[in-house]
């Protein structure tokens, strides 16, 4: 299952929109019913529009119909790993399951994983306002 979802990320960094940065991301998503979704980073020539590969793939599991998001895995194009910028970790904590786990991965056979909290302690939610 790691390694599909590697696979899929390997495959979305492929269709990445990344003229300015030269800097290619892909990253797989795995919702609550089992499904996998993909994205890349997107550019904009106005920069700030630019959105990331993971961000991409949440919201095309969320917008499928996905509430909950199970796994996520994610892939740079350097020799070293690509961890998720602070607002995708942000966006991961409103849609995590318990037991989210996040795949930073180098290639198909080296990557490292982490859980929410490893990557976001005390993080911003729902219940803090109260809900
Ligand atoms: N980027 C991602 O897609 N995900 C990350 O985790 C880090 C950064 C993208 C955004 C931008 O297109 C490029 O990488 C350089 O920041």
């Amino acid at each position: 299952m790691i390694k599909e979802l590697i696979n899929k990320a390997i495959q979305a960094r492929e269709k990445s929109y990344s003229p300015y940065s030269n800097f290619k991301v892909g990253a797989s998503v795995m919702g609550e019913s089992g499904k996998i979704y993909s994205g890349c980073n997107i550019e904009n020539a106005a920069y700030s529009p630019t959105i990331c590969a993971e961000r991409v793939a949440i919201f095309k599991a969320i917008s499928n119909g996905e509430r909950e998001i199970k796994k996520i895995a994610l892939i740079g194009s350097t020799d070293s790993f690509t961890y998720p910028c602070g607002v995708c970790r942000q966006v991961m904590t409103e849609f995590a399951s318990d037991d989210f786990e996040i795949i930073v991965a180098k290639n198909i056979e080296e990557y490292v994983s982490y859980s929410l909290d490893d990557l976001m302690p005390n993080s911003f939610r729902a219940r803090d306002m109260g809900r």
